[in-house]
């Protein structure tokens, strides 16, 4: 069993039911992204980097559409707190923008990560203690398992598990640039929270 297939903490049927105990296995699995991809060397870690581009920006898109409008709208003082959550997001797009410019041999890219890394990290703790405990309070169990429906029609745009091998890179790929995938998955979250049309 490769950490990949690991279970995660948390990882039952919860999730399917409580946006947050969602949000927080996906920093989970970005964590995981990060070691990957400093792990390991050549196509390996490009395929790794791929994932973890994926993931961020799939993971970043619902926040925005779904998690940080409620918080701004549900809890007290929310809207300054969604207001830092917001710039450590731009400040974090625009360091993945200038590593996503380089490839994963370069040598400037592990320090770009590095830094990358350090600001998720810290962007995702400051969401857990300021934002998401709050949320849990804010609201009903019918809200939270209709925010973590629409949270997993976005993290089908990128299956952070693949089977390892050529196939995920193949994947990878056929999905495009960044900014198209963050086009669909806003699309597919709202789609799912019935938004659309
Ligand atoms: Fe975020
Ligand atoms: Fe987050």
């Amino acid at each position: 069993m490769t950490d990949l297939e690991t279970p995660q903490a948390g990882d039952d049927g919860a999730q399917d039911l409580d946006v947050v105990a969602l949000l927080i296995r996906q920093h989970g699995d970005i964590r995981n992204l990060f070691d990957e991809v400093e792990s390991s060397t050549g196509d390996e870690r490009r395929d790794a980097f791929r994932r973890l581009v994926r993931l961020l920006a799939v993971h970043e898109t619902a926040e925005e559409e779904i998690v940080h409008p409620f918080a701004r709208r549900a809890m007290p003082g929310g809207a300054q707190v969604v207001e830092d959550r917001l710039a450590e997001e731009r400040a974090a797009k625009e360091t993945l923008a200038a590593l996503d410019d380089l490839d994963t041999g370069d040598p400037k890219f592990m320090p770009q990560l590095m830094k990358l890394r350090k600001d998720v990290q810290e962007h995702a703790r400051a969401e857990e203690r300021y934002e998401f405990t709050h949320i849990r309070r804010s609201t009903d169990v019918t809200n939270l398992a209709a925010m973590a429906k629409a949270v997993k029609a976005a993290e089908a745009m990128a299956p952070t598990r693949p089977h390892p091998g050529v196939e995920s890179t193949t994947a990878n790929m056929a999905l495009g640039p960044v900014a198209a995938l963050v086009d669909r998955t806003r699309d597919a979250v709202r789609n799912a929270m019935g938004k659309n049309g």
